[in-house]
């Protein structure tokens, strides 16, 4: 990454006011509409309530009634009583979901912005009522190292193009929650794209004009086992420019995280 890329980078991650009202927010690129009879019962909309209204500006997933997993830069150091959890909704406009309040956002401690650790544990209030259709957690709790070349999936509202511009939006911002099917590559291979700073606490994913982009981060990178759909990422960082395959998505590597996510699941 050259000096300026990383410039712009750090800039469009850095400011949580920003990340909020602006368009810098990380979001899908590529990847198709999650169809009308489908559902992905375990994904949430993190909204934050601004001046203007309630606004989606990241993902998460469900891993208890009362417990939402995202990452530590979707709610580390902002007021976390402007923040809500919609579930049960395909679209963002959808009547029908549930919402409740964040009470305390569980920042990992070792968390460096673009470093390591990005995860973190919302306590929300009213606790989530699962039913198998809308409303259901995704099982996370588990230390089996994924390899590269893992068939894995992600979902969130995030934005359709490439480039953020903002007299665009209207146009780019989906309301109906959008899904990628790609690979995930080893961290070498990562590192060998230009990702010069992945560790072993992340989990890389690449496809061809496919991406996160503003407005994912936080969503649930997930794969299929043999005991059925198991979350193996947490979206952290890409590229400014998203989904142009000039470089992977980087995840939190959840398995590495199995047993801090147990404790707060404790607290
Ligand atoms: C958080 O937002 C609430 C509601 O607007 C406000 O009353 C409170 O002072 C804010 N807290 C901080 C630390 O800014
Ligand atoms: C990835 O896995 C598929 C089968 O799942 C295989 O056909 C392909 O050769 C693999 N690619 C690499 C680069 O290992």
């Amino acid at each position: 990454m050259s000096a300026i890329a990383r410039l712009l980078f750090l800039a469009a991650l850095s400011i949580p006011c920003c990340i909020v009202h602006s368009s810098n927010m990380r979001r899908i690129v590529g990847g198709a509409m999650v169809p009308e009879n489908e559902q992905v019962p375990y994904q949430v909309s993190l909204q934050f309530q601004t001046k203007r209204g309630i606004r989606h500006y990241c993902g998460g997933s469900i891993i208890a009634p009362n417990r939402i997993l995202t990452a530590a830069h979707c709610c580390k150091d902002m007021n976390v009583t402007l923040i809500t959890v919609l579930a049960g909704v395909r679209n963002l406009d959808d009547r029908h979901g549930f919402r409740s309040k964040a009470l305390k956002c569980a920042a990992h401690p070792d968390y460096q912005m673009l470093v390591t650790s990005d995860i973190a544990v919302l306590s929300i209030d009213p606790p989530l009522k699962y039913n198998s259709l809308t409303i259901a957690p995704i099982s996370v709790i588990g230390k089996e190292f994924v390899p590269g070349n893992v068939s894995v999936t992600i979902t969130g509202w995030g934005r359709m193009f490439p480039i953020p511009l903002n007299f665009i939006q209207s146009l780019t911002i989906p309301n109906t929650m959008r899904r990628i099917n790609y690979h995930t590559i080893t961290n070498k291979k990562c590192y060998e794209m230009g990702k010069t700073r992945v560790t072993d606490t992340e989990i890389c994913a690449h496809g061809l004009f496919k991406g996160v982009c503003s407005g994912d981060s936080g969503g649930p990178l997930v794969m299929k086992s043999s005991k059925g759909l198991h979350q193996v990422g947490i979206v952290s960082y890409g590229w400014i420019i998203c989904g142009l395959s000039i470089a992977p998505d980087v995840y939190t590597r959840v398995s590495t995280f199995s047993d801090w996510i147990q404790e707060q699941l404790k607290k």
